[in-house]
């Protein structure tokens, strides 16, 4: 399934990426391109971080 639409990325690769040391969706995205373009599945991206990493990377 594709989380990102835009850059064709799935939930596979954003998580074998969020597993090879990516911590924030701005990192996913300079490691796969998820969330480089139209931004809506940023959120997503964030979900599956909290899931991989259990940390909440929107939360400042
Ligand atoms: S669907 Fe991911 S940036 Fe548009």
């Amino acid at each position: 399934m594709y989380v990102c639409i835009c850059a064709r990325v799935r939930e596979c690769e954003v998580r074998a990426v969020i597993r090879c040391g990516a911590r924030t969706e701005e990192e996913v995205g300079d490691a796969c391109g998820a969330g480089t373009g139209c931004g809506s599945c940023v959120e997503r991206i964030g979900e599956l971080l909290v899931e991989e990493i259990g940390a909440d990377t929107l939360a400042a």
